[in-house]
C-alpha cells in the first residue's frame, strides 16, 4: 500500500507568521526519507497553506525524478490551468469552500457531470492520473467511472469522526464502495482523518490501494519528528 504524505500543514505553520520558515519543499524530502512513497499538496483558491512557488518547487522535483507528486485541487479553471502547466504526476480533484476549516465532504461528481468531464479530459491531455475525491456511493463511483477519472480516493473524514455503531456502519460502506469501485476497474485510494489509531481499519480493505495522511503525521512530528511520524505509518501500513 502506498503511503501519500499531505504536507499542506507545515506550509500552515509558516503562513500563521508570513515566516520562511518551515520549508514545505525540505519537509517533504523529510517525509520520503521516513518511507513516504510520495507528497500530496493542495494549492487552495484562497492560498492558505501551501503557495503557487511551493507548488511549482515540488513540480520540479517530481519532473526530476525526485518524487512523485498528488496535486490536489479544486475543479476550477484558474486550478486546472496551473496543473496542467506544472503536470503533476497525479491530480485530485477535491471540493472546496473558503469557509470550511478542512474538506468537508466528498466531491459531487454525480451533480457536476459535465463540468467534471472536461475538467479530467483536460488533466489526462497533460499527463495526471486523475483522482476523484468522493463520498462512498455507488452514485459518485458510477459518475467518476463515467467521466474517465482513472482513480477514486475514498473521503475517510466521517468514519474518522463517527464512534461505535455510527463509525461501523461508515466502515461498511467503505469497504462496500471498495469493492464496487474495483469491480469497475478503478484504482481506489483513501483518505482523511486518519491516525495511527484507526488508520488499520483501512489497511484491511484490500482494494485499497493508496492513503493520503497529512495532518495527524504533522501533529506527531512535533514530538518525535517529521521522519519518525512518517516511519511509524509506514510500519503500520506494512504490517498488513
Ligand atoms: N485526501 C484529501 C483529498 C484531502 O483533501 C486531505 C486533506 O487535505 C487528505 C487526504 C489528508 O487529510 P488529513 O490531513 O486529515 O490527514
Amino acid at each position: 500500500m502506498h503511503l501519500g504524505v499531505n504536507i499542506d500543514h507545515i506550509a500552515t505553520l509558516r503562513q500563521a507568521r508570513l515566516t520562511t520558515y518551515p520549508d514545505p519543499i525540505a519537509a517533504a524530502l523529510l517525509c520520503l526519507e521516513g518511507g513516504a512513497d510520495g507528497i500530496t499538496a493542495h494549492l487552495r483558491e484562497d492560498r492558505r497553506h501551501i503557495q503557487d512557488a511551493d507548488m511549482e518547487a515540488l513540480a520540479a522535483l517530481a519532473h526530476d525524478g525526485k518524487l512523485h507528486l498528488n496535486m490536489e485541487m479544486a475543479v476550477t479553471n484558474e486550478m486546472v490551468a496551473i496543473a496542467c502547466r506544472l503536470k503533476p504526476q497525479a491530480v485530485c480533484l477535491v471540493p472546496e469552500k473558503r469557509e470550511e476549516l478542512t474538506t468537508e465532504g466528498g466531491l459531487d461528481v454525480a451533480g457536476h457531470q459535465a463540468r467534471m468531464a472536461s475538467a479530467v479530459a483536460k488533466l489526462n491531455d497533460a499527463g495526471c492520473r486523475v483522482s476523484m475525491f468522493i463520498d462512498p456511493t455507488r452514485e459518485q463511483l458510477d459518475a467518476s467511472k463515467a467521466i474517465g477519472a482513472p482513480v477514486i480516493e475514498l473521503h475517510t473524514g466521517h468514519f474518522a469522526n463517527l464512534v461505535g455503531e455510527a463509525q461501523e456502519q461508515e466502515l461498511q460502506n467503505i469497504r462496500e464502495a471498495a469493492a464496487y469501485a474495483k469491480s469497475l476497474d478503478l484504482i481506489v485510494h483513501a483518505g482523511h482523518g486518519l491516525t495511527l489509531e484507526n488508520t488499520s481499519a483501512m489497511v484491511d480493505i484490500p482494494e485499497i490501494e493508496g492513503l493520503n495522511i497529512g495532518h495527524a503525521i504533522v501533529a506527531d512530528a512535533v514530538f518525535k519528528g517529521l521522519k519518525q511520524a512518517t516511519s511509524d505509518f509506514k510500519s503500520l501500513i506494512q504490517l498488513f
